[in-house]
């Protein structure tokens, strides 16, 4: 199983995301409270980045057209999206954000 990656401080999360990589692959970070999620930074509409968007009850809103994904899940939750996106494995540990390729 692959490790943990220190990739962010949870302080560094604003309320449009931050953006980070793993390895090759941008993952856009989203708090909401005391919650981290971890998704793939690139919209499935137009293949441009969900950074700058905003959370919007459970889904996280693309900043292009207003395409929403499921914050858990990825899975595509409002137009005009139609596939979702990963999602991938979270942990905090002192305030400090570690994600891993998904199982
Ligand atoms: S690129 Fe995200 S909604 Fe179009």
């Amino acid at each position: 199983m692959a490790d943990w990656i220190e990739v962010a401080k949870v302080d560094a999360i604003g309320p449009r995301g931050l953006e980070v990589q793993l390895g090759e692959e941008p993952v856009l970070l989203v708090r909401k409270g005391s919650e981290v999620f971890a998704l793939h930074g690139i919209c499935s509409h137009q293949d441009m980045e969900l950074a700058g968007g905003y959370a919007e009850g459970p889904a996280w809103v693309c900043p292009h057209h207003g395409a929403k994904f499921d914050l858990k899940s990825g899975e595509a939750a409002g137009m005009p999206a139609v596939e979702g996106i990963p999602v991938y494995p979270v942990r905090v540990e002192g305030g400090v954000v570690f994600l891993r390729e998904p199982a």
